[in-house]
C-alpha cells in the first residue's frame, strides 16, 4: 500500500484483533486491581500492625519495580521456579492487576483519609460498629471522590498494558509489530497503533469526564 490509510485498511483485521485484547486485558485488570486495591488499602489502615505492614510491602514494592520484570517473573519465574504455569493471558490479567492493586491503593488510602473525621464520628454515634461505618459511610464515599483517579488509572493501564505482547499476548502492540514484520515497513505500523491507543484513551476520557459530570450533578456543595 502506498499510503498509511491503505495501508491500515489492508490490515485492519490484525489491529482489530490486537484492540479487542487491548480493551480486555485493561479492564480487566482495573476490575481486579480494584477489588485487590481496595482491600489493600483496609489493611493497610486497619490498625493492625503486621497487615499494614504488610499492605505497605505490597505496594511499595509493586511501584516501585518495573511492572514488565513483574509480568516476567510471574509468566517464566513461577513457572521455572515453582511449577506456577499460566497461559499468556492469563499472566497478562494477573500482572496488571497486581501492578493497578498498587497504585489503586494508594489511590483509595488517600480518599478514605480524606472523608470528614465527622462521618465516622457521627455513626459511631448514632450506635454503628466501626466496620459497618466503614463499608456503609465512609468508603462509599471515598470511591465516589476517587474516581477521577479510577479513571485516569484505566488511561495508564490502556496504554501500559502494551508490555504483555513481550510475553506474546497478541494485543494491539503484538499485532503492531507482526505487522512491521510482515511488510518490512518499520514506521507505518507503529503509527497506527500509537494513533489507535490515542483514540482509546481520546475516548475513554470522554466518557470518564460525562460520567464524573452526571455523578458530580447531584452534589450541591
Ligand atoms: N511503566 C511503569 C512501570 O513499569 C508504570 C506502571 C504504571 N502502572 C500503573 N498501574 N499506574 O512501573
Amino acid at each position: 500500500p502506498t499510503n498509511i490509510f491503505s495501508f491500515f485498511w489492508k490490515y485492519r483485521g490484525f489491529y482489530a484483533d490486537g484492540v479487542k485484547y487491548t480493551l480486555l486485558l485493561s479492564a480487566l485488570g482495573v476490575l481486579f486491581g480494584f477489588l485487590i486495591g481496595l482491600i489493600v488499602a483496609l489493611l493497610r489502615l486497619s490498625g493492625v500492625k503486621i497487615l499494614k505492614w504488610i499492605a505497605v510491602a505490597y505496594t511499595e514494592v509493586l511501584r516501585g519495580t518495573p511492572m514488565l520484570v513483574q509480568l516476567l517473573i510471574i509468566h517464566f519465574g513461577l513457572a521455572s521456579a515453582f511449577d506456577i504455569r499460566f497461559t499468556v493471558l492469563q499472566s497478562g490479567i494477573i500482572t496488571l492487576s497486581i501492578n493497578s492493586s498498587a497504585y489503586l491503593a494508594e489511590i483509595f488510602r488517600a480518599g478514605i483519609q480524606g472523608v470528614d473525621k465527622g462521618q465516622m464520628e457521627a455513626a459511631r454515634s448514632l450506635g454503628m460498629p466501626r466496620g459497618m461505618a466503614m463499608r456503609t459511610i465512609v468508603i462509599p464515599q471515598a470511591i465516589k471522590s476517587v474516581l477521577p483517579a479510577i479513571g485516569n488509572e484505566f488511561v495508564v493501564i490502556i496504554k501500559e498494558s502494551s508490555i504483555v505482547s513481550f510475553i506474546g499476548v497478541a494485543d494491539l502492540m503484538f499485532q503492531a509489530n507482526a505487522v512491521r514484520t510482515l511488510t518490512y515497513s518499520g514506521l507505518y505500523p507503529l503509527v497506527i497503533a500509537a494513533a489507535i491507543y490515542l483514540v482509546m484513551t481520546l475516548i475513554l476520557s470522554k466518557l470518564l469526564n460525562v460520567f464524573e459530570r452526571r455523578l458530580s450533578a447531584g452534589d450541591n456543595r
